[in-house]
């Protein structure tokens, strides 16, 4: 009796387990005793006849066949039906028991996630009883690939389709032009493929600055590619059978070098690598766009149509006679008007096509029209600005959906562009914080981006991806009411290891170092609560807690914009500042803390001094460091610490940047 119990106790474990698997987690699962067991064959039924015709259940009926013997049992059932009045056209409902398996969804889509939860719940061909009624939090869940700064195969995007649709996204973004390459054949412009989609050097880096230079396809040791239509179409379909729909992004009016290369004409000067912005004064321009555009529409059937739109500079702007005659005709008083002008005129062109213009929330500035989708990159606050003004929102704010930060401790992880972004920073992001409930109606759900520019391999690619994009498949998918990160980390260790089994070369989390123990434990020292005094003042942008940052017992992570870190900019000693320690007294060891990120312009500082007094005005030097500046420098921190014996009351620490337009990043500073 006690052996059957046990045996009994690990089988409900063993389901209780599958149910407590699943990711993203379901909005109402039970799980019950028992499990339909695909080995002894089934009977396909459908409830309502149109399944038959529409298609739409052929998701589940395929997984089925896969997953069973070929042998029909007619006691057993798998019973397919239309759910009529489903809460969204997403949504799907299971009913598993050990002779029967009922799979009820409103759309293909929902038959889809229904396939990607019994996969899920199954185990050795055996899938756990439940009860489990679903839908998305969000509309909009999605995973943007940058395939112009590497270019990545289309075999490579099919299998990316794969993972998402298993865990329910609905949306590929690809940023298929950039000045890194141009990458989808267009078949007006056959100059956009034949020049602008090579460079000279693979690696995205060492062709950034070593000249950025194109060459002609087929020249020995180019680099790049391109899609031609049919693969596109190929890509677009193979994501439709799997619920997703690939939004293409085309650059307009900045990042679009490659354009400008390729047809220098449509830019202010008319010199090739000379330009990054398209010249809006030029009628050429909207010609080009609209034909490219034309041409893009025929290919993606999607509904919105990702126009960039971001990071114009704008440079060439103001002296070109045709952007000058422009904005006198139209009103403008400045050349930010001269980009709403161009940004409303495609959003009227496209949606004139029936589809709907989709940009960076840049194009915020400028009246756009109602049917106008913002993707917030920078602030989360830029969503509720577009939200006020009308517009419907996809969040994707740099903080916690951008990918292409260390997602672990820097000197554990291949070198990334910056920053700090772990998967508990990315679980922790609630799209819909601060906003007001006419905010939320326009809030279409989320998105994590992935931008290449250190990524050059698909293996590099999936290991930034995952786990962090099912930190934003469960926000997506369940939403940010129930957060419990434990939870999710257990249910995401499963899934990155059962990724990492079926070849997908995710990051491996169970080795996780995480964040520096600065961050994490308090610092104890004498100099906690001391007052500090700026003689230069910090950036408002890097300003950390304020005046108190450096003594705070807080010490910096691993991201320079944890709000722990002081920015310094400017010339000669940028970082001048005193602390009082309120009474003279002996000290032996005084130690900053610095940050290093070549990609950010932070550097450690080549010169500084650490000088000491009891008085506050005869001060003389203890201590003096300083390092050559190291443009390409990795992430790092390091501690520079003197240590000696000294009567002190005050601490002056002075520090010069190399670089100008360089950045010192310090914070604690450790007085024992
Ligand atoms: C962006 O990261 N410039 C959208
Ligand atoms: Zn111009």
């Amino acid at each position: 009796m006690k052996k059957y119990l046990l045996t009994f106790c690990l089988f409900l474990c063993g389901l209780w387990g599958s149910a407590q698997s699943l990711l993203p987690a379901p909005q109402r699962v039970r799980m019950h005793e028992g499990a339909f067991d695909w080995s002894r064959g089934y009977r396909l039924r459908y409830a309502d006849k149109a399944l038959k015709s529409n298609g739409w259940a052929q998701p589940v009926s395929e997984w089925a066949a896969r997953a069973s013997a070929t042998r029909s049992d007619k006691h057993r059932v798998l019973l397919l039906n239309t759910w009529q009045e489903a809460p969204s056209p997403e949504a799907y409902s299971l009913h598993v028991t050990s002779d029967s398996v009922i799979v009820c969804a409103a759309s293909r889509q929902g038959f889809t996630y229904a396939v990607a939860t019994l996969q899920q719940l199954t185990k050795a061909g055996k899938t756990a009883c439940c009860d489990v009624t679903d839908f998305p939090a969000y509309r909009w869940r999605g995973a943007m690939l940058d395939v112009s700064r590497h270019f990545f195969s289309l075999d490579f995007l099919k299998k990316q389709v794969d993972i998402l649709s298993a865990y329910k996204f609905n949306r590929l973004h690809l940023h298929l032009t950039d000045a890194a390459g141009w990458r989808m054949e267009i078949k007006r412009y056959p100059r956009l493929t034949e020049l602008a989609a090579w460079r000279t050097d693979s690696l995205w880096k060492t062709w950034w600055n070593g000249g950025r230079k194109y060459v002609e396809e087929g020249t020995p040791g180019a680099y790049g590619g391109y899609y031609t239509q049919q693969e596109l179409r190929e890509l677009v379909d193979y994501a439709a059978q799997r619920g997703i729909t690939v939004v293409p992004e085309i650059e307009m009016p900045a990042h679009s070098e490659e354009v400008l290369t390729a047809y220098p004409e449509l830019s202010c000067t008319h010199e090739p690598y000379k330009q990054a912005d398209f010249c809006p004064g030029n009628e050429a321009t909207y010609a080009f766009l609209e034909n490219v555009l034309t041409e893009v529409m025929e290919v993606f059937p999607s509904y919105y149509i990702h126009v960039g739109g971001d990071e114009a500079a704008k440079a060439s702007w103001p002296d070109c006679p045709l952007c000058r005659q422009r904005m006198a005709e139209e009103g403008l008083t400045d050349v930010n008007g001269l980009q709403s002008y161009l940004i409303r005129r495609m959003g009227a062109f496209l949606r004139q096509k029936g589809r709907c213009l989709l940009g960076w929330d840049e194009i915020i500035d400028g009246n756009l029209g109602e049917e106008t989708t913002v993707m917030v990159w920078r602030n989360p606050e830029k969503g509720r600005e577009a939200a006020d003004h009308g517009y419907d929102v996809i969040m994707a704010p740099g903080k916690y959906c951008y990918l292409d930060g260390y997602q672990d401790a820097p000197s554990t992880q291949p070198e990334a562009i910056g920053g700090y972004t772990p998967l508990r920073t990315v679980y922790d992001f609630c799209p819909a914080a601060d906003m007001t409930p006419a905010q939320r109606s326009h809030l279409l759900g989320v998105q994590g981006n992935l931008w290449t520019e250190y990524i050059p391999t698909p293996e590099h690619v999936e290991y930034m991806l995952y786990p962090r994009l099912l930190a934003l498949a469960e926000i997506g998918w369940t939403g940010e009411e129930r957060k419990d990160y434990e939870d999710f980390y257990r249910r995401a260790l499963h899934e990155t290891n059962r990724l990492r089994a079926t070849g997908v070369n995710a990051f491996d989390l169970s080795h996780e170092v995480g964040n520096r123990p600065e961050y994490t434990e308090p610092l104890r020292h004498q100099a906690v609560g001391a007052a500090v005094t700026y003689h230069h003042p910090y950036s408002p942008y890097y300003s950390g807690s304020g005046d108190s940052t450096l003594t705070d017992g807080r010490g910096g992570g691993w991201n320079y914009g944890d709000g722990r870190w002081l920015g310094f900019i400017g010339k000669d000693y940028a970082l001048d500042l005193t602390l009082d320690l309120g009474t003279a007294r002996e000290v032996t060891e005084i130690a900053a803390d610095f940050y290093q990120s070549g990609g950010a312009w932070i550097y450690f500082p080549t010169e500084f001094l650490i000088e000491v007094s009891e008085d506050g005005e005869n001060f003389h030097t203890v201590y003096t460091h300083g390092v050559p500046v190291e443009k390409d420098a990795r992430s790092a921190t390091e501690w520079w610490t003197w240590r000696g014996r000294e009567q002190a009351r005050y601490i002056r620490l002075r520090g010069k940047c190399g670089l100008e337009g360089g950045w010192i990043f310090i914070d604690e500073v450790v007085v024992r």
